[in-house]
Parts: C-alpha cells; sequence; structure tokens
C-alpha cells in the first residue's frame, strides 16, 4: 500500500451514467418520473440501438445476400458482421453456427421442429418445472407428433433444479435432449449449466439453454458450459424486438433438416428437388430482419463497452440490496430463494392481487410485471395463480428499489 486512500466504486453508481443513453428513462408516467422495473419482459433501449437501426434506413438499406450492387453488399456486410459479433458474445467456435431467428421462442421451435424430426418414439426430451412456455410447448407439440416422450424435472422448494432428480430422470439413457433456462424468468434462478450439460451428456443426451434472461446479466460461454444449443432474444439484450439467436454445435445443424423452405435456404432448386444452402443459411428461409439484425450488433457493442463485469456486479449488487428492503414492506413474501439469484424478483403480498399491486405501483410511475409469467405449470407448482415481478437492467438504480419498496408499503397501507 502507498498510502493513497483507496477508492471503491459502488458497483451500483458505477453504471449510474448509463442511464443518460436510455432516453425513455427520462419520461414521466401518470405525472411521476418513470422507475421501469420490467426490463425481463423486454428491455429499454440505449440511443446507440436506436441510431444503428435509423440510420441504416437512412443511409445504407437493401435486401441482403442477393444483391450486385453497392447498397446490398454494404447492407450485406453489416448484417453479416452481427454474426461474428454474436460468435464472440457466446464463444462460439464458429459464425456459421449462429442462425438468426425471430426471438428465442423461434429458436426453440425451430430445433423442436428440426432437431425434433430425428427423434423416434422411445426417446424422450427433459425440460423443467420451471420453464417458459416458450421452452414446454413447442416440445408438447413435438410429443404429440411423433410419439416421444416429454419429461418434466422438479426443482426444490427453494426454486433451484433438483439435480439428484434430473439424474434420476436421464439415467435410463432414452434422453435424446435436456432443454432448460439457464436463468428463471420468475424466480431469477441462475442454472447451473455445466453441471447440468455434464449430467446430460453423461447419460447420451443433448443439451440446450434457453439464455434468454442470462445473456442479459451475465457472460455465456458456450464452450465452458459445453452447451448443444443455446438460444436467446435480442429485445431482452438492449437490441430491438424481432431478432433472435439459436447457437448450435456445427456438427448436430449439419444433420438437421431445414425449418422453413423458401429463398436464401438453397444453393440449387429444381421442380423435382431442391439443395439446401450450407449452415447457417439453411435455417434463414426469408429475408430476415435485416434492421432488427444491425439493431442487435448495435446492442451488443453497447454491452461490450459497459462490460459483462460491471453489468454482473450492478445486479448481484442490486439484487442484495433489494432482497431485504422487499422483506421490510408488511405482508410481502418473495418467491423463491434460489442458491443463484439474477435480477428477477418475483412476491405476492397478503390480501392483495399481483395484479393490483401492478396497478397501484404503476398509478405512482413504477412499472412491474404482474401474472403468471408465461409459466403456468411452475405457477401451479407454486401453489400460485401469478406473481408480481420487479426485474432490474443495467441502468436500474438504488432509488428506483426505493421508490418500489416505499409504495409498496403504501399500498399494503391501504389493504391492511
Ligand atoms: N418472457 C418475458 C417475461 O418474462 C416476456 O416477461
Amino acid at each position: 500500500m502507498d498510502g493513497s486512500p483507496v477508492v471503491m466504486t459502488d458497483p451500483i453508481d458505477a453504471l449510474r451514467d448509463r442511464r443518460a443513453d436510455f432516453p425513455i428513462l427520462a419520461e414521466t408516467v401518470h405525472g411521476r418520473p418513470l422507475v421501469f422495473l420490467d426490463s425481463a419482459a423486454s428491455a429499454q433501449k440505449p440511443v446507440q440501438v436506436i441510431e444503428a437501426m435509423g440510420d441504416t434506413m437512412r443511409t445504407q438499406y437493401a435486401n441482403i445476400h442477393r444483391g450486385l450492387h453497392w447498397m446490398s453488399e454494404r447492407t450485406t456486410e453489416a448484417y453479416e458482421a452481427v454474426r461474428d459479433q454474436v460468435a464472440g458474445l457466446i464463444g462460439a467456435p464458429a459464425r456459421e453456427e449462429v442462425i438468426f431467428t425471430r426471438n428465442s421462442t423461434e429458436a426453440i421451435n425451430l430445433v423442436a421442429y428440426s432437431f425434433g424430426s430425428l427423434l423416434r418414439p422411445g426417446q424422450a426430451v427433459v425440460i423443467s418445472e420451471m420453464e417458459h412456455h416458450a421452452n414446454l410447448v413447442p416440445w408438447q407439440m413435438l410429443r404429440d407428433r411423433t410419439g416421444i416422450e416429454l419429461r418434466v424435472a422438479p426443482i426444490t422448494d427453494a426454486g433451484d433444479l433438483d439435480l439428484d432428480a434430473l439424474e434420476r430422470l436421464v439415467a435410463d439413457g432414452r434422453v435424446a435432449l435436456v432443454a432448460v433456462t439457464h436463468m428463471s424468468n420468475v424466480l431469477g434462478t441462475v442454472t447451473p449449466a455445466r453441471r447440468i450439460a455434464d449430467i446430460a451428456h453423461a447419460a447420451g443426451a443433448r443439451v440446450l439453454f434457453d439464455g434468454s434472461q442470462f445473456v442479459v446479466h451475465r457472460r455465456v460461454d458456450v464452450r465452458a458450459i459445453d452447451a448443444d444449443f443455446y438460444t436467446f432474444t435480442g429485445h431482452k439484450l438492449y437490441g430491438p424486438t424481432g431478432i433472435g439467436v439459436l447457437w448450435g454445435r456445427r456438427e448436430l445443424l449439419e444433420e438437421m433438416p431445414p425449418f422453413m423452405g423458401g429463398g436464401d435456404m438453397i444453393s440449387s432448386v429444381t421442380f423435382e428437388r431442391s439443395i439446401w444452402a450450407t449452415v447457417p443459411h439453411k435455417f434463414e428461409a426469408g429475408t430476415p430482419a435485416i434492421i432488427e439484425t444491425i439493431g442487435l450488433g448495435a446492442a451488443i457493442r453497447y454491452i461490450e463497452a459497459v462490460g459483462y463485469d460491471a453489468i454482473a456486479a450492478h445486479e448481484a449488487a442490486l439484487v442484495a440490496y433489494a432482497l431485504p428492503r422487499l422483506a421490510e414492506v408488511p405482508g410481502l413474501r418473495v418467491i423463491g430463494a434460489p442458491a443463484d439469484r439474477g435480477g428477477v424478483i418475483s412476491f405476492t403480498m397478503d390480501d392483495v392481487h399481483p395484479h393490483d399491486i401492478a396497478t397501484l405501483l404503476d398509478r405512482n410511475g413504477v412499472a412491474v410485471r404482474a401474472g403468471h409469467h408465461c409459466a403456468e405449470p411452475l405457477m401451479r407448482r407454486l401453489g400460485l395463480s401469478a406473481t408480481a415481478r420487479a426485474s432490474f437492467a443495467l441502468y436500474t438504480t438504488r432509488e428506483e428499489v426505493d421508490a418500489l419498496t416505499a409504495t409498496l408499503t403504501q399500498i399494503r397501507g391501504f389493504f391492511a
């Protein structure tokens, strides 16, 4: 130590200046400053994303992969550069393994339809009790189409995936795929991805992670977690709607048949037959979401500029701050106590329906989500019909958590 004072930057305050990048955060709602605690549903957009999309449309736009003219070539380069960015973001070994979809739901449907078409009766897919409908309904549809079995791994009362039960579920060697969330959109549970992959692989199964929530808060490394498929969506990652990602191991993608047919996914077509393009184009039929993909690229640049270390530290500090504050609100119950929780907190309050909580919070400018959060079977497992949910983003402040808890305390006062 040289005697100079050590300046410790508070991880929550460290990102405070970033709020200025999000124009919408300066808005008022019902005459109150907006307190936006619904980022798990969709995050707000920084000006860098808004401008990248506008600039593309203003100055450099044409359809891609088709034109021989300058505009088309430039737009193709901009679109394809995002594939490299995504590969870099998640540690993918090859850019060709990155497939652009409309959202995470479409990415999972692609795997359920395409990888699923290679499965036979007698084989099984395992999901967990805490899946979003996006990682549940496509597997039910596959089961009903093909006669495979759909197994459900339980969670503990704390809201963690029961790994012993998962091991038992895959033990008969008939499971082709374990498809689970990397972070629950209801409980905030961060699942131990590498352990799950090891359990799946030891039983000869592949593993898919729905990373829609996780990738917003922490760095994903698909090689480190030994994933076979990984999905996420752009709009939760500060990017636009209409663009999502499926990453898959090349050898799997090459074996899988196309999901949708049309332009851009073929290498040749006659009336008798078509020959598919190589990956990733085999899975990208039709004109893609060009502007949105470029917007996702801007969002990734933004995330990388802020840095996942700062984002993860901010999230952890905010959750550590919020949980005891919420516990002080009379009659409030936080749902779940997972070993590792990301920036999502569901709660209920005695005598006040979650929809009323959300409506009354909104009257005070505080936006939260209420309902079953597209996870009805999880709600049933928890013995609830709905929860209110506060979710954090890199622009969330301690004062916003204080506004939430103060307003909740007032609401409780009306009903007590
Ligand atoms: N999946 C989004 C949510 O959890 C819509 O709110």
